[in-house]
């Protein structure tokens, strides 16, 4: 540390220094390092958004284990600025795609620009979500905008959509990892989530899950992912460096 650098005292005055822990860390060699990283790869690269679910019940309890995987991600301040409703109750459901859609459909039929409707076509989706009453949980994301302390008053969040779209990155990967499909969706608008779902002024509607497991006949568009190349860049960008190996990412064809 430089001579001059500020003390913790003069950086924050009046408050008290952190309390520390020692790190819980288990150093792997580097081969079982490369191993594990290609080998999530795989895993990840088999994840795709399905739109067709079975009406197959999934326990609460892998909901709430993938949740808790989701309350592990980095936030902003460590302000943990998400909520995830879950939601399973059939009439709740119903209720929660009767709303949906009235919105999808005024977005299709009315809203949408062509740049958009061009984007959406190769996925075909439409205002119809039998998703969300066939999927037996949807999960409802929130990042809490503020914070609420116990008189009420606001506390200020920090970088709550990064933090909280992080969290549904671990939540979706999680759930992947349990063998469950998901459909991420984004109705548009959502404010009208929140009142549904009984959540605070301080909450808004992220995103929207359906989770569960894939209907018999469920089909996905066909897709490629951007290879490698296409998405890293080392230092100042040397086209594609002798670590680059074309077959660890290779474009899929979807299925
Ligand atoms: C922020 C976000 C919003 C999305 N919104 C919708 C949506 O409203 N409806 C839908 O059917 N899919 C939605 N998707 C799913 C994407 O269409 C899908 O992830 C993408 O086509 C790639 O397919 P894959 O997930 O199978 O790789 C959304 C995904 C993200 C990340």
């Amino acid at each position: 540390m430089s001579p001059d650098a500020p003390t913790f005292a003069e950086v924050y005055p009046g408050h008290p220094e952190p309390q520390v822990e020692p790190l819980q860390f288990r150093r792997l060699g580097a081969e079982e390092t490369l191993a594990r990283a290609e080998a999530f790869y795989h895993e990840m690269n088999a994840r795709r958004t399905t739109r067709h679910f079975s009406r197959d019940a999934v326990p609460q309890q892998v909901i709430e284990w993938a949740v808790r995987t989701a309350g592990t991600a980095p936030s902003g301040a460590h302000r943990q600025p998400w909520r995830f409703v879950a939601v399973q109750d059939p009439a709740l459901k119903e209720r929660l795609r009767a709303a949906v859609e009235a919105e999808e459909y005024k977005t299709y039929t009315q809203r949408m620009p062509e740049e958009w409707r061009a984007a959406l076509a190769p996925l075909g989706t439409d205002y119809v979500k039998e998703h969300l009453t066939d999927a037996p949980w949807v999960i409802v994301v929130f990042r809490e905008k503020y914070g609420l302390d116990a008189d009420g008053a606001r506390t200020k969040n920090y970088y709550t959509v990064e933090s909280a779209a992080i969290a549904v990155g671990l939540l979706i990967a999680a759930l992947h990892h349990a063998g469950l499909v998901t459909l991420t969706h984004t109705p548009n608008p959502m404010g009208f989530l929140a009142e549904l779902l009984g959540r605070p002024q301080n909450e808004e509607a992220l995103m929207v899950l359906s989770v569960g497991y894939p209907a018999a006949n469920a089909t996905v568009p066909k897709l490629g992912r951007k290879p490698l190349e296409q998405i890293f860049q080392v230092d100042l960008g040397h086209p594609a460096g002798p670590h680059i190996d074309p077959q660890a990412s290779p474009p899929r064809t979807g299925g």
